[in-house]
C-alpha cells in the first residue's frame, strides 16, 4: 500500500527539519505526526488520534487550531523546542491536486518575537560562540528588537570568561559550531538554560561571516576582530535560515570591548542579587526591583541592561547622573514625564512585528497613540539643560506624518485580525466606503427577502441562516415542511426541521459576499500600504523610542531617588570609596517600619585598604558589605545611591564570594566550589578592585579555614591591592591590623542584655569583642536548659583550655566528618592531584608510602 501524498509531503518536509517540532498546517488547524505529534499531546496535554496515511498503522497526530497556535508554540519554545512553522502556500479552494506547503519560519527559544512569548521588561538574546585556540568570539542579539553586539574573550580560563561575559545577557539558546567543547556547552545550559543550536563549521569561516553580514548590512564591517565577526556573522546567518525574511531591520553589530563595562562575574551577580534574587530567581527581591520605577517595557528593560553592565568611563556616568539630578531636582518635570511615559507602547517590539508581518491594525494604533505624546515630551524635557536630557530631546522626532497616516487610515478600535476587514476608518477610502455599504445593504435584502418569504409562505418560524457550507439558505421548522412551496431546493435536513436555497438567495448572496470579500481583500490592501509607510520611518520611530527608553531609565532613577533619599553619587577615577550613612537598598525595602542602621565606609588602595569585619551572626556583616558593592554598581550604572553622601572611585570588577555553608540557595555548597572562586578572585581581580570575602574558608576544618583565610588576606593585600571587606568568624584573624598592610579592624557592634543581644548594626572600629553565639541561640528559642548548659560548657573549656578561646566557641559543620574520614579524603585528593607522567619510579614508590602511612 502506498503512503499517502500527504503524508509524503509532510515526511519530506519533516526530513529537512529533523531537530524541530513541524507544525504543518492543514486547514484550520496545525497539525503534528509521530514523535512530534507525542511529544506535543505530551507536552501541551493535546489528545493524541491517529491519522489514515496510507499504511497499515495510522499515523500518531495531535493539532491545535491555527487562531489558537500562538499559545501552544510560546509554550513549546518556553520549554527549549525549536517550531518550525508550515504553512499553505496556495488556497487550498483553487490548488489543483495538493496543496503546496513550505516552512516559513523556525521559532526558537532565541528568535521568538511576539509578545506572547516574550517578557517585556527584559531583553531575549540569542548568542553566538565562535572559539579557537584560546581566544573566542562571541555574539548577541535581540531579535525582537533589533539590538546585535559582539565581543572577543581572551586569556586564560577563557570557559570562565565566557560565563561571565554572557551573564549579562543570559542567552536563552547559543549557535555553535557542530563538535564545540561539550564542556562548554553545558556550561551554558547549566548556568542559563540556554539552549544550543549547532551550526556547520563553515558558517562561521571570516568568508562566510563577511558574506552573511553584507547580506544584512550591505557593506563589511568595518570594525571588529576575526573572532567576533565570525560570531556575528554565523549569527546572522542563523536568523536568516530560522526566520527566512528580510532582516534589515536589524541595529548594525555594535562591537565592543569587555573592559567598557564593570566585570562582574556570574557568581557575584547571584551573591549580589542584582536582577534576581538567589532564594526565588525572581527580580522580587532584586536591586533591580528596588530601584525600578520605570513606566515602559523598553525602559524596563533598558535598566536592567545598565545594571547588568555598569559602565568604567568617567565621562559616560556623569553624564548620565547629570540627567539624573535634573530630574531629581525638577519634581514638576519628572511627574508630568513620567505620566506621559505611562502611555508610551513597546514600540521597539511592535517595529519587529511589522517587519515580521504580525502586527495588527491595533499595533499600528499603539504607534499612534505614543506619537501623539511625542510633543508634549518632546516640549517637557525642551527646556533641559543636562547633556543627557538634550540628546534624549534631540532624538525624539515627533513623528507627525505617522501619526497621522495612522490615524487617518486605521479605525479607533480596529479588528484584531488582518484579512477579515473591519481596520479601516470610515471616510478614509471611498471604495471601502462603497463596499460596506454593499455588504450592509446585502444584509438588508437578506432580512427582507426573510420578511417576503415568510408573507409569501405564511411559515412564521422560517428564517434565514447561514454557514460556512452551504452560505445562506432558508430554514424551515418540520411543523411546516408541507407549506414549503416548489421553488424551494432542499439542502438539508436537520432533526427538526429542512434547510432550503432559492434562486434569489443565491443570487444576493453572491452579491453580498462578493462584496465582502473584495472588501477584506481591499482593507488588508490599505493595511499593507500603510505598514510599508510605518517601516520606511523605522530609523526615526527606532531612535525616538532609544529615547523614550532613556528618558524612562532617567526618570526611574530620579523619582527612586527621591522616593527612597539617594544622593548623587561624586564619580572620579581615585582608589577612594567613602560613603557616609549608606543603606542596602533592597533590605530598607523589606524592613517594613523598622529602622535601618546606616553606616559609613571609608576605602582606599592606602592604608585602608582592607576592612576586616567581626561580630557576630545576625549583627549586619553580609548586608553592609554588599550595601557598599551595590552602591558601586548602582553609582556606576549612573544611578543614585541609597546614602547621604558618596565619593566612588571607579571600579573596574566587583567580586563577591560567600563561604561555602553560608550559600546553601545553590544547593551545591562545596568547599571545593567555595575555593574555586576564591581562586578565580585572587587570579582576576586587580588594584582597581573591589572585592568582598563573607566568611570564607567556614567550609573546613577550624585550622584550615583560618590559614586559608589568613593567606588570602595577606595575599591580597600585598599582591593584589584590591579595595577589600572581609568578614569572618576568625578573631583570631584581626591579629593582622598592624602586621599586614592596609588591614583595619571593624566589628558591628552588639550589647549584652541579660541573657540576650542586641544588635545596634553599627559598624565601628576595632574587633568584636565576643561573639555572643549563645545570646544569639537564646534570642532564637533554644530552651533555656540548653543555653544554661552550653555556657557552663563554655565556662569549663575556656578554664581548661582546651581549645583556643575564641576559635572554639563557633566550630563551623564540618567537624561531624571524622579524622579518619578526613584522612581518607586528604589521600584522595592527593591521588587526584598526582601527574603520573612526570612521576620518576623512585617518587611513585615513596608517594605510595606516604599514602599508605595517610592511612
Ligand atoms: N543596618 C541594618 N539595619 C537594620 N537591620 C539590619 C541592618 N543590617 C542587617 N540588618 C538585619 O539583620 C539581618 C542579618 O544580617 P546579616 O548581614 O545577614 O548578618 P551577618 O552576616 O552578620 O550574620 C538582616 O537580614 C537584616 O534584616
Ligand atoms: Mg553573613
Amino acid at each position: 500500500m502506498p503512503i499517502s501524498p500527504l503524508m509524503k509531503q509532510y515526511l519530506e518536509i519533516k526530513q529537512e527539519h529533523p531537530d524541530c517540532i513541524l507544525m504543518c498546517r492543514i486547514g484550520d488547524f496545525y497539525e503534528m505526526f509521530y514523535e512530534d505529534a507525542e511529544t506535543a499531546s505530551r507536552e501541551l496535554d493535546l489528545v493524541l488520534t491517529g491519522k489514515d496515511c496510507g499504511l497499515e498503522k495510522r499515523a500518531p497526530m495531535c493539532g491545535v487550531p491555527f487562531h489558537a497556535a500562538e499559545s501552544y508554540i510560546a509554550k513549546l519554545v518556553s520549554r527549549g523546542y525549536r517550531v518550525a512553522i508550515c504553512e499553505q502556500m496556495e488556497d487550498p479552494a483553487l490548488a489543483k491536486g495538493l496543496v503546496k506547503r513550505e516552512v516559513i519560519r523556525i521559532i526558537t527559544p532565541g528568535t521568538v518575537t511576539e509578545g506572547g512569548y516574550l517578557d517585556e521588561g527584559r531583553n531575549n538574546y540569542l548568542a553566538s560562540l565562535w572559539m579557537s585556540s584560546g581566544a573566542a568570539g562571541i555574539a548577541f542579539a535581540d531579535v525582537s528588537t533589533g539590538e546585535v553586539r559582539a565581543t572577543d574573550v581572551t586569556g586564560d580560563d577563557i570557559l570562565h570568561r565566557l560565563l561571565s561575559e554572557s551573564a549579562a545577557f543570559a542567552p536563552s539558546e547559543l549557535v555553535c559550531p557542530e563538535g564545540t567543547d561539550g564542556e562548554v556547552t553545558a556550561a551554558f545550559t547549566a548556568r542559563f538554560g540556554t539552549l544550543i543550536s549547532p551550526m556547520a563549521k563553515e558558517d562561521f569561516s571570516k568568508s562566510s561571516a563577511l558574506e552573511a553580514l553584507k547580506r544584512v548590512y550591505g557593506e563589511a564591517p568595518a570594525e571588529g576582530s576575526d573572532f567576533s565577526v565570525c560570531a556575528a556573522g554565523a549569527l546572522i546567518a542563523y536568523i536568516e535560515r530560522t526566520q527566512k525574511r528580510d532582516l534589515s531591520y536589524l541595529q548594525p553589530v555594535a562591537y565592543y570591548t569587555c573592559d567598557e563595562f564593570m566585570g562582574i562575574d556570574s557568581a557575584s551577580r547571584r551573591n549580589l542579587e542584582i536582577t534576581e534574587s538567589m532564594r526565588t530567581k525572581q527580580k522580587k527581591g532584586s536591586l533591580l526591583w528596588a530601584v525600578d520605577r520605570t513606566r515602559t517595557g523598553a525602559g524596563a528593560r533598558l535598566l536592567r541592561a545598565r545594571l547588568e553592565k555598569p559602565l568604567v568611563n568617567e565621562t559616560a556616568i556623569r553624564t548620565r547622573l547629570d540627567g539624573v539630578k535634573e530630574l531629581f531636582s525638577d519634581g514638576v518635570m519628572r511627574e508630568e514625564l513620567r505620566e506621559a511615559l505611562k502611555g508610551v507602547t513597546d514600540v521597539e517590539r511592535i517595529m519587529t512585528r511589522l517587519v515580521y508581518g504580525t502586527a495588527n491594525a491595533r499595533d499600528l494604533n499603539a504607534i499612534a497613540n505614543t506619537a501623539k505624546l511625542l510633543p508634549e515630551i518632546k516640549e517637557l524635557v525642551s527646556g533641559a539643560k543636562s547633556a543627557c536630557l538634550k540628546h534624549i530631546c534631540a532624538n525624539i522626532d515627533v513623528l507627525e506624518d505617522v501619526c497621522e497616516a495612522i490615524t487617518k487610515t486605521i479605525d479607533d478600535e480596529p479588528s484584531m485580525l488582518l484579512k477579515e476587514g473591519g481596520m479601516i476608518r470610515p471616510g478614509c477610502n471611498a471604495a471601502v466606503d462603497e463596499l460596506r455599504d454593499m455588504v450592509k445593504n446585502g444584509k438588508q435584502w437578506l432580512a427582507r427577502i426573510e420578511e417576503y418569504e415568510k408573507e409569501k409562505t405564511g411559515i412564521k418560524t422560517l428564517k434565514i441562516g447561514y454557514n460556512r457550507v452551504f452560505g445562506y439558505y432558508i430554514e424551515v421548522s418540520k411543523s411546516f415542511i408541507d407549506k414549503v412551496p416548489p421553488e424551494y431546493i432542499r439542502r438539508q435536513t436537520l432533526a427538526n426541521g429542512e434547510r432550503y436555497v432559492t434562486q434569489e438567495l443565491k443570487d444576493t448572496e453572491s452579491r453580498v459576499l462578493g462584496a465582502r470579500d473584495r472588501l477584506c481583500a481591499l482593507e488588508y490592501e490599505l493595511f499593507c500600504s500603510l505598514r510599508g509607510f510605518v517601516l520606511k520611518a523605522a530609523d526615526r520611530i527606532h531612535t525616538t523610542a532609544e529615547a523614550l527608553a532613556e528618558l524612562d531609565v532617567c526618570c526611574s532613577n530620579a523619582a527612586v531617588a527621591a522616593e527612597q533619599g539617594y544622593t548623587c553619587p561624586e564619580i572620579d577615577r581615585s582608589d577612594v570609596i567613602k560613603i557616609k550613612n549608606c543603606r542596602h537598598p533592597v533590605v530598607e525595602r523589606f524592613l517594613e517600619g523598622g529602622y535601618f542602621v546606616p553606616n559609613d565606609c571609608d576605602l582606599d588602595c592606602g592604608a585602608n585598604r582592607i576592612m576586616l569585619i567581626t561580630g557576630p551572626n545576625m549583627a549586619g556583616k553580609s548586608t553592609y558589605m554588599r550595601q557598599i558593592a551595590l552602591c558601586v554598581i548602582l553609582a556606576q550604572a549612573g544611578c543614585f545611591v541609597p546614602a547621604t553622601e558618596a565619593r566612588i572611585g571607579i571600579v573596574d570588577r566587583v567580586f563577591t564570594r560567600v563561604g561555602a555553608s553560608d550559600d546553601l540557595a545553590s544547593g551545591n555548597s562545596t568547599f571545593m566550589l567555595e575555593m574555586t572562586e576564591v581562586a578565580d578572585i585572587l587570579k582576576n581581580a586587580t588594584r582597581k578592585s573591589l572585592v568582598i570575602y563573607d566568611e570564607i574558608g567556614r567550609g573546613t576544618s577550624t585550622y584550615d579555614g583560618m590559614s586559608i583565610a589568613r593567606a588570602v588576606v595577606e595575599y591580597t593585600s600585598s599582591k593584589i591591592g584590591a579595595k577589600t571587606l572581609f568578614a569572618t568568624h576568625y578573631h583570631e584573624l584581626t591579629e593582622l591590623e598592624g602586621e599586614t598592610d592596609g588591614v583595619v579592624n571593624y566589628n558591628i557592634a552588639a550589647k549584652k542584655r541579660g541573657n540576650d543581644v542586641v544588635f545596634l548594626r553599627k559598624i565601628v572600629r576595632g574587633s568584636a569583642d565576643d561573639s555572643y553565639g549563645i545570646e544569639v541561640a537564646h534570642l532564637a528559642g533554644v530552651p533555656d536548659a540548653v543555653v544554661k548548659r552550653a555556657k557552663q560548657i563554655l565556662q569549663t573549656l575556656s578554664e581548661q583550655g582546651r581549645i583556643p578561646p575564641a576559635a572554639s566557641r563557633r566550630e563551623p559543620e564540618s567537624d561531624n566528618i571524622s579524622f579518619e574520614a578526613l584522612g581518607e579524603q586528604r589521600v584522595i585528593e592527593r591521588i587526584k592531584g598526582l601527574d603520573i607522567n612526570t612521576l620518576t619510579p623512585y617518587e611513585a614508590i615513596s608517594v605510595l608510602y606516604e599514602l599508605k602511612k595517610e592511612l
